[in-house]
């Protein structure tokens, strides 16, 4: 993390600092809140579309382990599960997380839940530790809420030939995506009247200063998040108030910040199927099964595993 952050954060012209790193505990309880806010239109749309085809792709890939990268709460993965016993193949369940915390509990509470569901949790980042989902075969991985966004699309491709070496042939991955839209009603999705994204977005800063001991005031920055219609992406960010020193000793740095100033702490791409299924080209993910809502906020992309290999870019 230490090497990471000094890294992002001494980037030019403009400094960033890894979006992995808002969730620790209090960040996950935040991004819980964020999914129940008014303008927050992504989890319940999303919910919708998953509540009407989890049959469908449980039968069309017929899983005997399901997978969740970035699995955070493990609340939507039940409509998988539910769907899974009820066609008598609930068997194993593999959630991967980057925040140990939320992992361990909502790993606990599945196994509670799902009598019989052999529950594995794995503490890791979806982006280097992959390999440690072991062999596929009946698999099903789901990557949800649109997570994938928050991959520079430069990335993707070679996330998804990443993801394509953990399946075999026939197995599956189904991505949620943000779909492009309205950017005012993008704008309120970042900028909600409680200011509970502003607070998630500040809470990147609490997390520097508890593992680096680091001495960010997070309330000298106030939240920005916009729409670069050209990138299409929301990008969120942090802007200094006031002039500011702040030290990261276990990153060695001593950074100096004029009122005004920014950090990029996460982007948010938005898709539509041809741009989504364009960088899938060459992944060994084929786009089999696209699912929207009425009114095409998000969408579900059902890939599946092409047979022939996974030929997809590694990462460097
Ligand atoms: C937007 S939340 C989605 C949570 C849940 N899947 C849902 O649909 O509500 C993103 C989740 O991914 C995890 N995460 C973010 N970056 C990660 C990374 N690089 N590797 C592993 N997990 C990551 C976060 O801890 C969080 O639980």
């Amino acid at each position: 993390m230490a090497a990471e952050v000094r890294a992002s954060l001494s980037q030019r012209p403009l400094p960033s600092l890894p979006c992995k790193y808002f969730y620790d505990e209090r960040g996950s309880a935040l991004f819980d809140e964020i999914t129940r806010l008014p303008e927050y239109y992504q989890t319940r749309t999303e919910e919708t579309i998953l509540e009407k085809i989890a049959g469908e792709v449980i039968d069309a890939v017929r899983p005997r382990e399901l997978c969740e990268l970035g699995s955070g709460t493990g609340r939507k993965i039940r409509l998988f599960l539910d769907a899974m016993a009820s066609r008598g193949l609930l068997s194993r369940c593999v959630l991967l997380d980057i925040s140990e915390e939320v992992l361990a509990s909502s790993a606990e509470r599945l196994a509670a839940d799902y009598p019989g569901l052999s529950v594995r949790a794995v503490a890791g980042d979806f982006l280097e530790d992959l390999p440690a989902l072991g062999p596929g075969g009946s698999r099903l991985a789901l990557f949800l809420a649109g997570t994938v966004g928050n991959i520079h699309p430069d990335e993707v491709p070679a996330f998804l030939g990443s993801v394509a070496r953990q399946l075999e042939p026939g197995d599956g991955f189904l991505v949620g995506l943000d779909l492009v839209k309205d950017p005012a009603r993008l704008h309120a999705a970042y900028n909600d009247a409680a200011g509970v994204t502003a607070e998630f977005n500040r809470n990147v800063l609490r997390v520097v200063n508890d593992r680096l001991g680091a001495d960010f005031d997070p309330e000298a920055f106030e939240h920005v998040a916009f729409y670069d219609a050209e990138a299409a992406w929301i990008e969120m960010r942090l802007r200094a108030l006031r002039p500011l020193r702040v030290k990261v000793p276990a990153a060695g740095l001593d950074l100096a910040f004029r009122a005004g100033d920014e950090i990029r702490t996460e982007i948010s791409c938005k898709y539509t199927r041809a741009s989504f299924e364009a960088l899938c080209a060459g992944t060994g993910l084929v786009l089999e099964g696209w699912y929207t809502d009425p009114d095409s906020l998000f969408a579900s992309a059902l890939l599946r595993r092409r047979t022939g290999g996974a030929e997809g870019p590694g990462r460097p």
